[in-house]
């Protein structure tokens, strides 16, 4: 399975990609920043990688799509991109676009997760991935990880404890989705020979 994974940072999430590619290759990478940290993993992995300037999103959009018609991926990844996707291109690729977000969705869609989850005196964490669809960090959620929040947690400490359990989040549900476990039939997400009721745990 060929997939080709956004991002806008960072790209530790791209790098436990990367270091899998377990049923699944990564075959271009794109983001909305230049000279990011991600763009050096992409490199020392040996893969193509675009900066894509997204001031106009229908013009960013349009050479997105260039990309993908070239690239056919059967999966797009959504790795710590911090762009909102028009209605418009998320329909051309129904079903075939993932997010990991750093809250156990529905909770906290949008920024500042961590913060927000503090202010609330949340007890429990986490995130999740779920296919995109054409509302913010919403659509069908797939699979989630927790973590507890202690007293002496800060924003930065739950995001430290947290991106260790999304790299395996990611790379365990896109290996799920490639060697078809997860699958779409009839608009329903199947895992194995039933819909997907409730997330996966990892
Ligand atoms: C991750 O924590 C990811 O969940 C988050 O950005 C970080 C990217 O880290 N994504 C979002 O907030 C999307 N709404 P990385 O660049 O090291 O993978």
């Amino acid at each position: 399975m060929n997939i080709v994974v956004f991002i806008s940072g960072r790209g530790s999430n791209l790098k436990a990609l990367l270091k899998d590619q377990n049923g699944y290759q990564v075959t271009h990478v794109i983001s909305d920043k230049r000279g990011i940290k991600g763009f050096d993993v992409a490199k020392q992995f040996g893969i193509p990688h675009s900066y894509i300037n997204w001031k106009e999103r229908p013009k960013a959009e349009a050479i997105a799509t260039e990309i993908l018609t070239e690239e056919q991926p059967d999966l797009i990844v959504l790795a710590g991109f911090m762009k909102v996707l028009s209605a418009n291109f998320v329909e051309k690729f129904h079903h075939q676009i993932i997010n990991i977000h750093p809250s156990l969705l529905p909770d906290y869609p949008g920024l500042n997760t961590h913060q927000r989850v503090l202010n609330d005196r949340k007890t429990e964490h986490g995130a999740s991935v779920h296919f995109v669809d054409n509302q913010l960090d919403h659509g069908q959620i797939i699979s989630q990880t927790r973590i507890a929040v202690e007293t002496h947690d800060t924003a930065e400490s739950l995001a430290t404890k947290l991106i260790l359990k999304e790299h395996k989040l990611l790379v365990q549900t896109v290996g799920q989705i490639a060697n078809k476990y997860l699958f779409w039939r009839d608009n329903t997400l199947f895992y194995i020979d039933k819909p997907l009721q409730k997330p996966l745990v990892y």
